[in-house]
């Protein structure tokens, strides 16, 4: 079954070609991503209305990009599959749009998908995909979650954070640090070059005994640290403290994930959102995993930020689950949150 899918949720137009719902393992056959981050850097993040307008223009030219790269043509797509929310109603409408228009035109079905479901299931695109059951951490620019995965739709949510994602976390420190938008990537290259030990940052909620998390408080903990260190701060002083925020982040993420597999009993974790790009977190984790006897599951590093493939990926999923009915085009709707 070929699925063409759509990803606009944000600030991204990601669209790709994929081969799943048979028996063989899901196969990427391309994918093609516009990111807008460099129109959107002046004004410090994301214009809504902006990014809807280059969706418009963005959404057919990488269709007809992926469909070369696969040497596909339209005609063969099987199914469309598009992002349904939660993200920014404009931006959703246009693939939604795209989606069912295409749908209409080839006579073949649509499906919405949930955002964060693409986040989840894209480590089953990988080259080392996990195996149900699983404990996954969801960690992106608006969520962060643990989760218990028995199947497509069976998730059990274990915890999550009471108000900043730790996406958020990383993006607001950034802006601090005068890195700029998206800061996650930005401040973890600058960290490369500091000392993670050289302030002392609050590990919100780490000995609550729950699997919730809290990041509020670690923004405004950079906030006081670069208040002292005045309007001259060396460069270096810069470095450990994205280094310093980095290592606060990541100990929280690494040490709820642990408590969520001994407390489920688990033996597998799968990390997936923007935040899993993270080097860091992906080094402290696959060390702590590998000491406790866990396997540790990550999308590839391409599509751990948003993108089509693990859009057209989840409503594969979904159908064959049974847990999808492919709609006729017509009524395209968004749910944004
Ligand atoms: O999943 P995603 O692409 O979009 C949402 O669904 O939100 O996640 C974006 C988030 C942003 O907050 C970005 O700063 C963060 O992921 N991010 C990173 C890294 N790459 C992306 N954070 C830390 N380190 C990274 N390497
Ligand atoms: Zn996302």
């Amino acid at each position: 079954m070929l699925i063409l899918g759509f990803e606009s949720s944000c600030d991204e137009t990601g669209v790709a070609l994929v081969d799943a719902g048979g028996t063989a393992p899901p196969r990427l056959l391309a994918h093609a991503l516009h990111s807008q981050v460099q129109m959107h850097e002046a004004y410090g993040g994301v214009v809504p209305e902006l990014a809807s307008r280059d969706h418009v223009r963005r959404v057919l030219p990488l269709t007809r990009q992926v469909l070369t790269e696969a040497e596909r043509t339209l005609a063969e797509v099987d199914l469309v599959a598009f992002t349904r929310g939660p993200g920014l109603a404009g931006a959703l409408l246009v693939g939604s749009a795209a989606a069912s228009a295409l749908a209409l035109a080839l006579n073949r079905p649509v499906v919405g998908v949930h955002h964060l479901e693409g986040h989840l299931l894209s480590p089953f695109l990988s080259t080392d995909p996990p195996e149900f059951p699983f404990v996954a951490l969801l960690v992106s620019g608006g969520h962060t979650q643990l989760m218990r995965v028995d199947g497509v739709g069976r998730y059990e949510l274990l915890g999550e954070t009471i108000d900043d994602a730790a996406g958020e976390a990383f993006d607001k420190s950034a802006k601090l640090l005068g890195l700029g938008y998206p800061g996650g990537p930005a401040l973890a290259r600058l960290a490369e070059f500091g000392d993670a030990q050289a302030f002392k940052l609050p590990r919100p909620l780490l000995h609550s005994g729950d699997l919730d998390f809290s990041f509020s408080g670690l923004k405004t903990a950079v906030r006081v640290q670069l208040g002292k260190l005045g309007s001259n701060v060396c460069e270096q002083g810069r470095a450990d403290l994205a280094a310093s925020t980095q290592a606060a982040i990541v100990d929280v993420l690494v040490a709820k994930s642990m408590a969520a597999l001994k407390a489920s009993g688990l033996r597998r974790l799968v990390v997936a959102g923007g935040v899993g790009a993270n080097l860091r977190l992906r080094a402290l984790l696959d060390e702590k995993c590998a000491r406790r006897g866990v396997r540790v599951h990550y999308p590839e590093l391409a599509l751990c930020t948003d993108n089509g493939a693990m859009i057209a990926l989840a409503a594969a999923m979904r159908v064959q689950a049974g847990l999808a009915r492919p709609q006729a085009a017509g009524a395209f709707d968004v749910l944004p949150r």
